[in-house]
């Protein structure tokens, strides 16, 4: 079996993989444009993010790079809307939502010529999302990072979802290597999308901080918080999850952001993660897939790609796209 590319609607990725959108500023223009550059696809994490700093995180990823280039936003976010219809109107290449399942993004999808991607948990929303005119979806099990819509391992999912609908099948959570892309593309799925990998890359622009407690993070390290969005959330044990565990995270009552359409108050999931990203490892929130302490090394996202390709190559005993 050869690797084979991965369309999306009218997009065509040489490399069938795609870089997770993350939030707080975690996949940035800089991290998105290195992946495009290999063939693959970049996305630009749009939550938290006001429009016009959304806009501008395009433009930049858009003079870094002339490949596929898209945007996750959680449909939980307050500005979800305004954030798809700003990354529209910048003529980005996708839309990839999750945390929430938005009917309007299709009808948004159809008139701009977008292609809209949602992220599912389940058989019953894989085939909706197809009948609404999903160009794909990203199927994501409860190895993932971040924010979970199940407790079911990935390879089930992907297993009873690509039997359910024809449109392209992305798998997430979990995949670290060239051999999970193997297994995973074996098993009838499209694509991957993966998160914690990249977050262990140069063009990262989180703190070199955040990058080292993944490094060091052992399998006992990933835990699940429930976070104020109303989702259990995939992060690395750190003081902060010990405090929040002990209730003693100040919860978040007076409330600076306003940034989830529902939100729980227990803490402020915003201001936690930004301190993550801006390196305060003790404090903030470090959200992580389960098989993060797999990574070893920080490296360029050029050597990331390419390994990945040839150990999934080898697996699959085929040849890559040239
Ligand atoms: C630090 C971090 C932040 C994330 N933020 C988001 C997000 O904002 N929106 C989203 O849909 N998924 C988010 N995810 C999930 C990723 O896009 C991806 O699906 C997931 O990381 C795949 O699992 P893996 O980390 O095991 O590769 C995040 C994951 C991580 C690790």
């Amino acid at each position: 079996m050869n690797i084979p590319k991965l369309k999306i609607g009218k997009l065509v990725a040489k490399v069938p993989i795609i870089q997770g959108g993350m939030a707080v500023k975690v996949s940035t223009a800089p991290l998105a444009a290195a992946v495009a550059n290999e063939g693959a696809i970049g996305l630009i994490a749009g939550s938290g993010l006001k429009v016009e700093e959304l806009k501008e995180e395009i433009r930049r990823a858009r003079s870094m790079s002339k490949g596929i280039i898209g945007v996750n936003i959680m449909v939980a976010i307050s500005e979800f809307k305004e954030l798809a219809n700003a990354a529209i109107s910048e003529g980005i290449d996708l839309i990839v939502a999750g945390a929430g399942f938005s009917r309007d993004l299709f009808t948004m999808g159809k008139e701009s010529g977008i292609e809209v991607v949602p992220i599912v948990s389940s058989v019953k929303l894989a085939k909706i999302s197809e009948k609404m005119g999903a160009s794909a979806i990203v199927v994501e099990g409860k190895e993932a990072g971040g924010h979970l819509g199940t407790d079911k391992p990935m390879k089930s999912l992907v297993k009873n979802i690509v039997k359910a609908v024809k449109i392209p099948v992305i798998a997430a959570g979990g995949i670290i290597n060239g051999e999970d892309i193997a297994e995973v593309l074996k098993m009838g799925a499209d694509g991957v999308q993966m998160g914690s990998r990249f977050v262990a890359s140069k063009e990262c622009e989180v703190d070199d901080s955040f990058k080292e407690v993944y490094i060091n993070a052992t399998k006992e390290d990933s835990v699940l918080i429930d976070s104020p969005v109303g989702l259990p959330g995939r992060a690395l044990r750190n003081p902060f999850f010990d405090r929040l565990t002990a209730s003693e995270v100040d919860t978040g009552k007076s409330c600076d952001y306003l940034c989830l359409k529902k939100c729980s108050h227990s803490f402020c999931i915003m201001k936690s993660l930004i301190q993550a990203q801006e390196g305060d490892m003790e404090g903030g929130l470090v959200f992580a897939g389960e098989r993060a302490h797999l990574i070893d090394k920080v490296l360029p996202v050029k050597e990331i790609i390419s390994d990945l390709l040839s150990d999934a190559k080898k697996y699959l005993g085929g040849k890559t796209n040239e």
